[in-house]
């Protein structure tokens, strides 16, 4: 099985938009394929579909009922917060053994050739509970991560912050993925140009905006 967890330097970088692209493509590779968005916070129960769990069924052509929303993302809050407050919130908490203990057992359940998402929440330290944060969940998981970044003004800072940060948990991304930020002044070819200067052991890939079928099998081919 190959599982990637998906993260990113940030919120609303393109995690959901990548791995919905990527499952659509295992799918036409008619490959076996699932995908976890285990904790969602900002969940409207009357637009599943513009949910990232909705988006990641809707990737894999499943059905967008209960069912499918309890397996791949159990841990819904409504509050548009980190995960942490909008638990608090509803009066609940994330229990984070059980949180990695579900992600791994899904991993466990996926056949040899098979693929799997699981989508992070928010950036790499947003906090899961009092103790927790997506780092913690990283490290437990030991899968590969795929580090989404943007190509706004501002995102070689952020993802070389992102960098280090790992680095000192002892991680490093399986590859970075500079996703085109919808406004940029900065070309996206630049950005990577020095991004690889300045972390040269780093694998790092782009996604253009809109992009077809091609570009996005050559991105899963790369990866
Ligand atoms: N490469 C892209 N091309 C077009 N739209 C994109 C691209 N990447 C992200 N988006 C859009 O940007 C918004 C934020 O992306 P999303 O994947 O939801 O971020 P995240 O999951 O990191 O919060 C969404 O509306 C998404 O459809
Ligand atoms: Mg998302």
């Amino acid at each position: 099985m190959t599982g990637y967890f998906v993260t990113a330097t940030g919120t609303d970088i393109g995690k959901t938009y990548l791995g919905a692209a990527l499952l659509r493509h295992w799918r036409r590779e008619e490959r076996a394929i699932a995908a976890l968005k285990p904790v969602m916070s900002g969940f409207d129960p009357a637009d599943v579909a513009g949910s990232d769990a909705g988006q990641l069924l809707m990737a894999m052509g499943a059905p967008m009922d209960s069912g499918g929303l309890n397996l791949i993302s159990p841990w819904r809050f409504a509050a548009p917060l980190s995960p942490d407050m909008a638990a608090a919130r509803e009066g609940r908490t994330i229990p984070y053994a059980k949180l990695v203990d579900t992600c791994r057992a899904v991993a466990g359940m996926m056949p040899e050739e098979g693929r799997l998402i699981i989508e992070g929440v928010g950036g790499i330290f947003v906090p899961l509970d009092d103790r927790h944060t997506v780092m913690d969940w990283m490290k437990d998981l030991q899968l590969p991560v795929l580090l989404v970044a943007g190509s706004y003004l501002g995102t070689i800072s952020h993802t070389l912050a992102a960098l280090a940060a790992m680095k000192l948990h002892g991680l490093a991304p399986h590859a970075v993925i500079v996703n085109e930020s919808p406004v940029s002044p900065v070309p996206i070819a630049e950005t990577v140009e020095v991004l690889r200067r300045h972390a040269p052991d780093t694998r790092i890939l782009t996604l253009k905006r809109n992009p077809d079928a091609a570009a996005i099998a050559a991105l899963a081919g790369a990866l």
